[in-house]
């Protein structure tokens, strides 16, 4: 296994809709997932889509934030590949979310409350599932990234969006 290096905001790949996984299971394809999921641990991120680690394949990973305060002696990562999102709840909220991609900052972003979603395992049995609230955040982040799509463009505010410093003087007081 390895850490990767992690695609920064500016860099193309971030904005390229990634291709689909063709054939699972595949040894490359589990290496890959081997490798973001030590990058995923050693950023300290709740999620990691492929394309942030320059590989640009409908691949992503979170972790369950609801795990998160617990003691972790395991962390539990769930893998998606070809995932898609078949229902987005009409119902919205407003939430604060960073990325590995655009370190230090953070943005006020706008999402569904409920999602259900489906995709793959890296055996290629089909996971179909509901998730909301931070969770359903999170899936919502990283699916995004396979579209090309980073969360600056889904500011619920275009000026709730800056360093780290400023937002929880001015914003998250
Ligand atoms: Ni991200």
């Amino acid at each position: 296994m390895s850490i990767l290096k992690i695609a920064k905001m500016g860099h193309p790949v971030l904005f390229k809709k990634a291709d689909p996984v063709s054939k699972l299971p595949d040894q490359n394809v589990k290496k890959i997932i081997n490798d973001m999921s030590e990058t995923m641990i050693d950023a300290e991120g709740l999620g990691l889509a492929a394309p942030q680690v320059h590989i640009s394949k409908q691949i992503l990973m979170f972790r369950n934030p609801d795990l998160m305060d617990k003691e972790q002696k395991s962390i539990e990562i769930t893998v998606l590949i070809n995932p898609k999102i078949l229902n987005y709840s009409k119902e919205t909220e407003d939430d604060w979310e960073g990325c590995l991609s655009i370190p230090g900052m953070h943005g006020l972003v706008r999402r569904s409350s409920k999602i259900s979603y489906e995709g793959s395992d890296m055996n290629g049995n089909i996971i179909k599932n509901n998730a909301e609230g931070m969770l359903a955040r999170i899936i919502q982040h990283e699916f995004d990234h396979l579209l090309g799509v980073v969360y600056t463009s889904r500011l619920a505010d275009p000026r709730a969006f800056g360093f780290d410093n400023e937002i929880k003087q001015f914003w998250q007081k």
